[in-house]
């Protein structure tokens, strides 16, 4: 078995994570259940801070929190010294909710509403990060109403192919995010922020992809990075003050991944840029990243009950849980793949193949397909599925009008609550019958 940092089999054969026994934690909050842990979540963001750290006189870590964004993990994150980067109004509001200072904020997006832009201005936030010409004359319009400035940095889309699944590559040439480095767009936003009134061209970005393993893809960007940034001091006579290189660390949903240490992607970003920069007798900005999955995937694992077993003779055994494509769409959008166990029966050989159904009316909601269970699981038995922090909620909807599960911590053999478990009167809550159908 390949377990997890912080999880372990205890005398009754459960799994248990962070010392708190899975099984009685699916009693306890009910089923689907998402559970953190909280000390694997504190590891990572300090394993990505000394990174950043040892290998940068001037480094952050902003942590892209669409891949879990909550009130109790956002404090987490705070409290161990990373800044957030949001990606809408909601997250936004969700940081600044939470007490997040303004300025470990940035903004995100490639459709932003004049909404988001103004929330975003009107908190003094670090930096929004641009990405279409549209917008920048909507924040423009914004800073000008509201008499306030604010740092804008340039998303860059420089062609580069990551090997991922294409839903996650975001750096290519086609595709909706930032500007075109190539066709000169890029460069075109560079100009019209320089010359604002209202706008400080503050940095550059990009985030070239999800789930990546090599850091090829990486030394591309860092190449990208250099090359535009001289471009615009050449053109414009302006310095670039900040390189975001976005997230994108891979991490093991299977045996088949084997993510790197995340420090062996920090050093060779440092190695590269610093040796780009002296080479172009550019000053090294601050440089910083924005991993999501790499911080919170892992430490995430989703429980499920058994509802019932369906034996498809000479094809396949499907096992029924009580959750789906509402809380963990993504086997249904990306074919993902991950590891399974019988949480209620660690002990016995988990030999037997079979797929876990979700309960929504698709024959695509799948959580994983053929995977080795024990040969005794049956109804009732509880399921935990591996890696599953990220993007899970966050992607969660009320498909079916499912209710959308509980999120809880885990430390230390405590267990609390952070997101209470919908119920069916929270989902109707904002249903109305006009007076005519009454
Ligand atoms: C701009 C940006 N930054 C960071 C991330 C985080 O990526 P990951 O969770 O793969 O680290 C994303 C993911 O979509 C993103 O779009």
């Amino acid at each position: 078995m390949n377990l997890h940092y912080g999880m372990d089999i205890n005398e009754k054969g459960h799994l248990t994570i962070s010392g708190c026994d899975t099984v009685d934690l699916a009693r306890q909050y009910g089923t689907p259940l998402y559970v953190i842990d909280e000390d694997f979540l504190r590891l990572n963001c300090r394993k990505f801070k000394s990174a950043m750290e040892k290998y940068f006189k001037n480094g952050r870590v902003m942590y892209a929190s669409k891949a879990l964004n909550t009130k109790a993990i956002l404090k987490i994150v705070d409290s161990e010294g990373l800044g957030i980067d949001t990606v809408s109004g909601g997250e936004l509001y969700t940081a600044l909710e939470t007490g997040i200072s303004p300025k470990k904020l940035e903004l995100h997006g490639n459709s932003k509403t004049k909404d988001e832009i103004e929330m975003a201005v009107k908190n003094d936030i670090y930096c929004i990060i641009a990405d279409g010409f549209d917008e920048l004359t909507m924040i423009e319009e914004v800073c000008q109403e509201l008499s306030k400035p604010i740092n804008v940095s340039i998303r860059l889309r420089p062609n580069i192919d990551v090997h991922a699944h294409h839903a996650v590559q975001t750096a290519k040439m086609d595709c909706k995010f930032g500007f075109g480095v190539i066709d000169g767009q890029a460069i075109k936003a560079a100009e019209i922020i320089n010359n604002s009134k209202w706008m400080n061209l503050h940095g550059i970005h990009c985030h070239i992809g999800s789930q990546i393993f090599s850091e090829d893809p990486f030394k591309e960007l860092c190449r990208h990075f250099v090359d535009f940034a001289c471009d615009v001091r050449e053109k414009l006579g302006a310095v670039i003050k900040e390189f975001n290189c976005g997230g994108g660390f891979g991490v093991r949903y299977t045996e088949a991944d084997e993510p790197k240490q995340f420090e062996a992607f920090i050093k060779l970003i440092s190695e590269s840029l610093t040796t780009l920069c002296s080479e172009r007798d550019y000053p090294l900005p601050l440089v910083s990243i924005e991993p999501g999955r790499s911080i919170i995937g892992e430490t995430g694992t989703t429980l499920y009950t058994v509802n019932g077993m369906k034996e498809i003779t000479d094809i396949r055994t499907y096992c029924m849980c009580d959750g789906g494509m509402f809380e963990n769409v993504r086997t249904a959008l990306y074919d993902a793949k991950y590891t399974a166990y019988c949480a209620s029966k660690m002990n016995e050989k988990h030999d037997r193949f079979v797929s876990i159904a979700g309960k929504c009316c698709e024959s695509g909601d799948m959580i994983t397909w053929d995977t080795p269970m024990p040969h005794s699981l049956a109804r009732g038995d509880i399921l935990a599925v591996l890696t599953t922090g990220a993007y899970n909620y966050s992607m969660a909807s009320n498909y079916n009008r499912n209710t959308v599960p509980a999120l809880i911590l885990v430390n230390n053999g405590k267990s609390s609550l952070a997101i209470k478990r919908q119920s069916y009167e929270y989902i109707t809550a904002n249903d109305l019958l006009p007076e005519y159908l009454k």
